[in-house]
């Protein structure tokens, strides 16, 4: 008798035999348990979208004393009036928690992340933490969308400040903020969005940071210049609305081009691509940009700092130009020392992610004299084991890689390993209480597009997995507690899988420790191929890897941002397949009616619909194992307590992270509580590339 069958027995005898009781052996698929509920949640006001910002001309503008003085004075810089778009972005006074605010102060970050230069466009990372967020704005903005009425969702604007449809649907025009220049100066135009996409997005020597390709914005889709101030995108759908989001962070963010075309191949045949992205390394100093801080000084490991854009398009009602904050401090650590400086009240800002944390951070936040407020969000934080599907070269993988493919496509592989998860075990390895949650895969539980009826979970059973483990074809066969292929595979060798995952996160190093030791006790050999971040990322784009731990990106957690990413909609949209250098995706056929889905919900405007569609989405790659679930647990946003304008029940990640959701532009902080944390007051950004701020 097989295990299985042993197995299938033993549990029917144990429940009395009936055909019900048959059928409910333990390791039969069920819907997923039910949460435990989570209580300490900050409360969200839901507002109409056309609440929170317009564009508009008003009667005068301000900016702070020093720089009028300073700057404007000495003839260094145009009137602010002159600084500023005909009609400036404008935030509405009733959006913001707690009004107009006043210049000054600083906001303290600390990052475990390192820059490799500034060529966001070109896929260099600026150490993530929110720098690029803060550097690089794109044409439409989601973050702030979490605290929009459902009924009105859509993208805000950012610098395409509005935008029509054709009739048919298949032609959309933008029209870009007028009159607004980079931090240098120099205007903001159509040339800069047609740079970033003919020679960055659709470039195939080029791969804009956080993956923006073709595809991202639906295959055939075509964009072109009207005018300066104008562009038109065409698509193969009609009314593709879906593609709004993709317009915003992170996949449509233009970098300068007067600055980025000076070393890139088609404008400068001196260069090579490679060149080209490592062309503005962190010490090539006031890079422009259109975001409210401009890089001013870089230490290598040690500190970023940012100074005010004295050319931000953005203004509050009464005119005072944004930002409200002079300063960013981006301190280069770790991004468990961002929780702990964050709590101590050393540093400002952090997104409490990673459960060890959460106990301490919660204890100490709680006394009174506490620095830094803290508020949990919607269990919107979770963690998949990727598998690499590619079984036709992606990655380029050996012999012994090949074969890891070959089992990774096989279903009674994927259950085997989703069974042998203890959930709850690895959950509370993290941390003990109500926080962690059984996720057995696919879609966020804290998501509007959420079914739990439609989530399949494959409960946790040892003897169960090693039983379709056997069926796979995998046998102990040497006695030494891994299971070995068969006799004409690797020549019988055990099963040995190499599990990518990054060094930067505690939490990721302590799941992946989880998942081999749980693997263990199947009989799966695994070995740890930890990396910094960066790597991480490149190792997993070129797809070098047998399996992946990785923490779930915007598309599980909103659903809108990133959607092509929810499958292998394109060439180089999935984490975990991707078309080989040369050839064709090879999906199998449930990855296919993913893809289906997917495209289809993209397409789609009618919402009873969309929400039908994400219920497939979540049985199909649940049912299919499409990634193996490991934990989902809610995080905190830290903040300290002297900034006001941070809005109440901010979660930490949905469309983007806080960095992005707070409206860093409008924080300030109340002239009785502003600290002396300024590096360079009372300074401007230079010249790009030379030097640092000037006086
Ligand atoms: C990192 C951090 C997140 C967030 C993002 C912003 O990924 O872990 O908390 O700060 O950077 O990009």
């Amino acid at each position: 008798m097989n295990a299985m069958r042993h197995f299938r027995l033993r549990a029917a005898l144990m429940v009395g035999v009936s055909t019900f009781a048959v059928q409910a052996w333990a390791s039969e698929p069920t819907v997923v348990p039910e949460q435990p509920p989570f209580p300490a949640q900050g409360k969200i006001t839901y507002v109409p979208r056309d609440s929170i910002l317009e564009y508009k001309a008003l009667p005068e503008y301000r900016e702070p004393d020093w720089v009028t003085e300073k700057f404007v004075k000495t003839g260094k810089l145009p009137p602010v009036a002159e600084r500023l778009p005909k009609a400036p972005l404008v935030f509405k006074t009733g959006n913001m928690p707690d009004g107009l605010g006043v210049y000054g102060d600083t906001m303290r970050h600390v990052v475990g992340g390192r820059p490799e230069g500034w060529n966001y466009s070109a896929g260099q990372t600026q150490g993530w933490g929110g720098i690029d967020i803060e550097m690089f704005e794109c044409l439409t903005r989601t973050a702030p969308l979490y605290q929009v009425e459902a009924k009105d969702m859509e993208p805000l604007p950012n610098l395409a400040k509005s935008w029509e449809w054709s009739q048919d649907g298949h032609t959309l025009t933008m029209h870009l903020i007028e009159g607004a220049k980079w931090s240098d100066g120099v205007p903001f135009s159509s040339d800069d969005v047609m740079f970033y996409w003919q020679d960055n997005v659709v470039d195939p020597n080029v791969s804009p940071l956080n993956g923006a390709t073709p595809e991202t914005f639906g295959e055939g889709t075509t964009l072109k210049a009207i005018d300066a101030n104008t562009v038109e995108w065409t698509f193969k759908e009609a009314f593709p609305r879906q593609h709004l989001y993709s317009m915003a962070y992170g996949t449509f963010c233009p970098g300068p081009a007067h600055i980025l075309k000076t070393k890139h191949p088609k404008y400068n045949k001196d260069m090579t691509y490679d060149q080209y992205k490592n062309g503005f390394p962190p010490e090539y100093l006031n890079m422009p940009v259109m975001g409210a801080w401009v890089p001013v000084e870089y230490r290598s490991d040690d500190i970023i700092v940012l100074r005010r854009n004295p050319y931000y398009w953005k203004v509050d009602e009464a005119g005072n130009q944004l930002p409200y904050l002079n300063e960013m401090h981006y301190k280069l650590s770790t991004w468990a020392d961002r929780d702990v400086q964050a709590i101590a009240g050393s540093g400002d800002f952090s997104n409490l992610e990673q459960p060890e944390n959460f106990v301490e951070s919660l204890k100490r936040a709680a006394s009174d004299t506490a620095p830094a407020r803290l508020a949990f969000g919607a269990r919107l934080i979770g963690y998949n084991l990727h598998m690499n599907f590619s079984g036709n070269g992606w990655g380029d993988p050996d012999e012994r890689a090949k074969a890891v493919r070959e089992l990774n496509r096989n279903l009674d592989f994927r259950k085997a390993v989703t069974m042998a998860i203890d959930r709850k075990k690895l959950g509370e390895s993290l941390v003990k209480g109500p926080f962690t949650a059984i996720y057995p895969g696919g879609l966020s539980s804290g998501t509007s597009f959420y079914d739990r009826q439609s989530t399949v979970y494959y409960p946790f059973d040892l003897e169960g997995a090693k039983a379709l483990l056997e069926k796979a074809g995998l046998k102990d066969t040497d006695g030494n507690g891994f299971v070995n292929y068969p006799a004409d595979t690797l020549g019988g060798k055990d099963v040995e899988i190499v599990l990518l995952v990054t060094s930067e996160y505690n939490t990721d190093k302590n799941l992946a420790e989880g998942v081999i030791g749980q693997m263990e006790k199947l009989g799966l050999r695994i070995v740890l191929n930890s990396l910094d971040g960066k790597q991480r990322d490149a190792t997993n784009y070129a797809g070098r890897f047998d399996w992946m731990v990785h923490r779930n990106g915007a598309e599980l957690s909103s659903v809108v941002q990133n959607t092509p990413q929810l499958a292998a909609t394109g060439p180089r949209t999935s984490w975990h397949h991707r078309v080989p250098e040369s050839g064709e995706l090879d999906l199998m056929p449930f990855e296919k009616e993913l893809v289906d889905i997917v495209n289809k919900f993209i397409a789609s405007n009618d919402n009873d619909e969309r929400a039908d569609l994400m219920k497939q989405y979540q049985k199909v790659s649940t049912s299919n194992v499409d990634t193996v679930g490991l934990t989902e647990y809610p995080g905190a946003l830290v903040i300290n307590k002297r900034f006001s304008n941070i809005p109440s029940g901010a979660p930490i990640f949905m469309f983007n992270w806080a960095e992005d959701t707070i409206i860093r532009e409008r924080v300030f902080v109340t002239a009785d509580k502003q600290g002396d944390y300024e590096l360079f007051p009372e300074q401007l950004p230079g010249k790009p590339g030379e030097g640092g701020p000037i006086n």
